[in-house]
């Protein structure tokens, strides 16, 4: 399939493992320039070696824990200065507890949603 994702830049927050691998796999196959942001670096590098394998441009590794602040900003200049910009941010890494829907609060919606 021909996403016109050729030489675009992505960048897959957790895309080393599980829901993000996927991800990153599917835009390898398009040709992609992929930064994969997680705090597992190894599992990402192996991600990211596959992908280069499924087709993708180039790919990248920054380690990055999404929660803080200061590393996702280091993960956007690393995109940004190895490809020129971002095209398609996927963010990945979410978090929840697991109870049922009539169990949660408004402040807890609030508080996994920002
Ligand atoms: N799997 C499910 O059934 C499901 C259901 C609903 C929502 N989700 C959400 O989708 C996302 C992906 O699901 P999954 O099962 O592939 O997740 P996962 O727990 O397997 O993690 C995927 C990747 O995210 C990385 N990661 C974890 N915390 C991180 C952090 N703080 N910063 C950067 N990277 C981090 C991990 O190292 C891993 O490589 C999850 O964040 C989850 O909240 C998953």
């Amino acid at each position: 399939m021909d996403l016109d994702l050729k030489g675009k830049s992505i960048i897959v927050t957790g895309g080393g493992s599980n829901i993000g691998r996927g991800i990153v796999l599917a835009f390898a196959a398009e040709g992609a320039n992929i930064t994969i942001g997680d705090i597992d670096t190894e599992q990402a590098q192996k991600t990211a070696d596959f992908a280069m394998q499924m087709g993708a441009a180039s790919t990248q590794v920054v380690k990055t824990d999404v929660t803080q602040l200061d590393q996702v900003q280091a993960m956007f200049k690393t995109a940004v200065d190895k490809f020129g910009g971002v095209d398609v941010l996927v963010n990945n890494v979410g978090w929840d507890q697991l109870m049922f829907f009539t169990q949660t609060t408004v402040d807890f919606h609030a508080e996994v949603t920002h």
